[in-house]
This record gives C-alpha cells, sequence and structure tokens, in this order.
C-alpha cells in the first residue's frame, strides 16, 4: 500500500501524513498483516527521504545563484532525479517487502507546480518521469483540498522553499494543476479529494473514513 499526500503549502498535508503514519504503527490495519506480522510504516517525502535525494532538494528550491534563475525544465528533471532516487532505493524495496509507504508529495506535485503553474504542461511533466517512476503509481493520493487565502493565512516555515514565498496567483494556478490531475487517466480510483479546512481532528477523520479500516 502506496500512500501519497498532495496539496499546496498550508494544505495541513504534511501534518496529515505525520498523523496517519502514528495512526498506522498503534492500529495496523488487519487485512495487511503479513503472515501474521506487523506491517512497517515508512514515512518518505519528496524530494527526499535519502541523502542524494535531499541534496536535489536543496538544489531544486534551496539555493540560489547569482544572474542565474533555474529554468522550470531543469527544475523538472531534478525534481524526476530526486524521485527515481527515493522511489527506487527506498519506496519499492520498502512495497516489496510488505511494508506500507506514506509520502508527502509524488510526481503530481511536478505536474501542478512545474506543469501547471511554471507553464511546462503536464503532458511534459508526464513523459519528463515516466522513465523516473517505471509504473509505481501510489494506490491512494489524498489531495488537500482548501482555499488559497485560507492556506496561506496559516503559518508554515520557508526555509529551504523559494516557491513558498511565492504569490497568491502562483498557488491558485497549482490548484488548478490539481484539478487536472484529478481528471487524469492513470489516477482513476485513486485521487481522493480531502476538505482540508476546519480543525484537525475532523480532517484526519475524514481521511480515516475514506481509507475504511
Ligand atoms: P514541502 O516540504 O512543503 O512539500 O516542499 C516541497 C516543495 O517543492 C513544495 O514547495 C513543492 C515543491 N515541489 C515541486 O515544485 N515539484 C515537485 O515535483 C515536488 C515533489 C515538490
Amino acid at each position: 500500500m502506496y500512500i501519497v499526500f498532495e496539496g499546496i503549502v498550508g494544505s495541513g498535508k504534511s501534518t496529515q501524513s505525520k498523523k496517519l503514519v502514528e495512526y498506522l504503527r498503534q492500529n495496523p490495519p488487519s487485512p495487511l498483516y503479513q503472515g501474521g506480522t506487523r506491517p512497517e510504516i515508512l514515512h518518505v517525502r519528496e524530494p527526499g527521504s535519502t541523502p542524494i535525494a535531499e541534496d536535489i532538494r536543496h538544489l531544486c528550491q534551496g539555493k540560489e545563484w547569482e544572474g542565474e534563475q533555474m529554468h522550470p525544465l531543469t527544475n523538472a528533471y531534478l525534481y524526476a532525479a530526486a524521485r527515481a532516487q527515493t522511489l527506487h532505493t527506498v519506496v519499492r524495496p520498502a512495497l516489496e517487502s510488505g511494508q506500507i509507504v506514506v509520502s508527502d508529495r509524488c510526481f503530481l506535485s511536478s505536474c501542478a507546480y512545474q506543469g501547471e503553474a511554471q507553464w511546462l504542461g503536464i503532458d511534459t511533466i508526464l513523459s519528463v518521469n515516466q522513465d523516473a517512476i517505471q509504473g509505481i503509481l501510489p494506490d491512494i493520493v489524498f489531495y488537500m483540498d482548501i482555499d488559497v487565502e485560507t492556506a496561506l493565512s496559516r503559518t508554515f516555515d520557508t526555509v529551504w522553499d523559494k516557491w513558498e514565498k511565492m504569490g497568491k496567483e502562483f498557488f491558485e494556478s497549482i490548484s488548478r494543476g490539481y484539478d487536472k490531475c484529478e481528471k487524469l487517466d492513470i489516477m482513476k480510483n485513486r485521487f481522493i479529494r480531502i476538505d482540508a479546512s476546519g480543525p484537525e481532528e475532523e480532517i484526519f477523520d475524514r481521511i480515516i473514513r475514506q481509507l475504511k479500516i
């Protein structure tokens, strides 16, 4: 089982993924027991969760160069490279050994951020990512649906993330990007929109209800 959380900054994605990891560690779902043993729950983030992918994270969003901006295509390939590293060295082996993987973000972030907000187009992103992903698709994507103004009014940490300093229009286009992701054929029966407004515990209940565990 490969579960992904997606959303814009301030959507509560990371808070809810942490809560789900804690919940699954305390209440392992019985149909997922592997030969009577509790499945381990692995929490990862994209870009990141390996030293190489964390370094690429820094290159993509935490570093600035004098007189030069990173081209959106360069950005897209770097995110895809980090993704390849995390998926093939950490996520796939974990899934193959029966673990449950919970991830903050997947290639849909590239579709929304680079494809829509950075204008590359979702088809370009899918083609850039095809070889990186090699068919490793999330079983479930929880999209934390929140209006941009509410999300931006929440406090969040902008350290090492150039995107989080962008304005409202940028995040509105990312939301539009996620709307397009929901309609992708490969996301059929995998994309679940969660109302991410209201108190943390209520949002978490909505997620657990969807998992039916
Ligand atoms: P996060 O820790 O808040 O999820 O930070 C990841 C940032 O990187 C976030 O601003 C979204 C951005 N990002 C992309 O632009 N493209 C991608 O493919 C991924 C995975 C993240």
